[in-house]
């Protein structure tokens, strides 16, 4: 069994610093791992080391995965980059945290999963969501038969910060995020978390994508993620190649029927994620934007709704909550327990239980995406 006090001994190095890089810091100081090098572009490695109070600052990523006292290596830097970043990490000897999707097609993805099985390091992608206690909790009632058998699940993962079509982020654009952009950025988060609790891939797909901003404006200059529009900005407008919203069919591996919307413009979602499992004895519902709070539903009998860290919710997320009831556990805190789960594997040799995502987690969750969007251009079901 591995202490928590043996974490301290990994030493962390980060590539990206705009929204989801310091997330990661926050979280691997909660942990007591030192975050010994920042990798960003030249023009904002500096400033960021200084914020996030990080001793080396380097502006190619090539020699942070060249510093010895880096052992794990977080990717934090937009799609396009993940491939080539995870795969020279790789080699480099390095284990490695990439952030979601694992990269913009299967090519590469499937050349990572190769990687990472040859080499034999920790390779670990960044879906978070699995570590919030409620989903944990819904991942054990599933497999101790509480829900009965399960029929059917649904569910959403709805946002408004691209709502403006002057709201602007590089997902916008196929080369720098992936050709679909609201299902891969987000829907996978959903496609992931259904297919944890449930423990069966999504082989099939049926999908519909719909662009609502057709043309947007981009202001001229950089913009960061959930960076608000600001008045006095110049725009340039150009053609939205990528969707705002999809619908999607889903059959899971184990015959199970699931429905999922994902949208990016349904303002007043600012991060809602909504899981729905319907079974045979009862069902089961969660949102992230009330996530201490487990629903359970019953034909017969009132429904009920379980607070965190209760007896009535159940101890499937045991080791994996910080807090008692009522002090809230959320977005940071997956972090947190994600990080705790990999580096614990990384120290015990591997040999600790994995629930985080894997290389072979992140092929099929963009395996599913190629599916989607073909199905969106044939207009019928496409088997992954
Ligand atoms: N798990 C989650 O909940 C979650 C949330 C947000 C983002 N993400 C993922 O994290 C990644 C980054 O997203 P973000 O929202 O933080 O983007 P961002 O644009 O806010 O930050 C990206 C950072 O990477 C830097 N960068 C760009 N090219 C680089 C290079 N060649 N070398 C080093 N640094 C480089 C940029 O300068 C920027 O600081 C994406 O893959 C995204 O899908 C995951």
């Amino acid at each position: 069994m591995t202490t928590i006090r043996s974490l301290s001994k990994l030493r962390a190095g980060v590539i990206g610093t705009g929204f989801i890089g310091p997330v990661h810091i926050e979280a691997l100081r909660r942990l007591g791992v030192p975050v010994t090098a920042l990798c960003d572009v030249p023009e904002r490695v500096q400033a960021a080391a200084d914020r996030l109070m990080i001793p080396r600052a380097l502006s190619d990523y090539r020699e942070l995965l060249r510093s010895p006292d880096v052992d794990v290596v977080h990717i934090t830097a937009p799609n396009r980059y993940h491939a080539e970043m995870s795969l020279a990490a790789l080699k480099a000897g390095k284990h490695v945290v990439c952030e979601k999707p694992l990269a913009m097609n299967t090519r590469e993805t499937a050349a990572i999963v190769k990687a990472a099985r040859r080499r034999g390091t920790v390779f670990a992608v960044n879906y978070n969501v699995r570590f919030y206690p409620a989903v944990l909790q819904l991942r054990r009632a599933v497999a101790n038969g509480e829900l009965g058998e399960i029929i059917h699940v649904n569910g959403s993962y709805f946002q408004d910060w691209l709502f403006k079509e002057t709201d602007y982020n590089w997902r916008l654009l196929p080369s720098e995020g992936g050709k679909l952009r609201a299902v891969a950025d987000v829907g996978t988060h959903w496609m992931d978390t259904a297919s944890f609790i449930l423990g069966a891939k999504i082989t099939s797909v049926f999908a519909d994508l719909v662009t609502f901003h057709q043309t947007r404006k981009r202001p001229l200059g950089e913009v960061q993620t959930f960076a608000r529009a600001q008045t006095k900005v110049k725009y340039a407008t150009y053609k939205v190649a990528t969707e705002d919203f999809a619908n999607v069919l889903l059959q899971f591996s184990n015959g199970v029927r699931g429905n999922l919307g994902v949208s990016q413009v349904a303002a007043g979602r600012k991060n809602c994620i909504r899981l729905e499992i319907y079974g045979s004895k009862k069902s089961a519902w969660w949102c992230s934007e009330d996530p201490e709070m487990l629903h359970f539903g019953h034909r017969d009998g009132a429904n009920q709704t379980a607070v965190r860290a209760t007896p009535a919710f159940g101890d499937g997320a045991t080791g994996f909550m910080d807090y008692p009831p009522g002090h809230v556990e959320g977005f940071p805190d997956t972090f947190k327990m994600l990080f705790r789960n990999i580096y614990s594997t990384i120290a015990a040799g591997s040999t600790g239980e994995r629930l985080f995502a894997t290389a072979e987690d992140g092929h099929q969750e963009v395996a599913v995406c190629e599916a989607i969007m073909m199905s969106h251009h044939s207009k019928r079901w496409i088997k992954v």
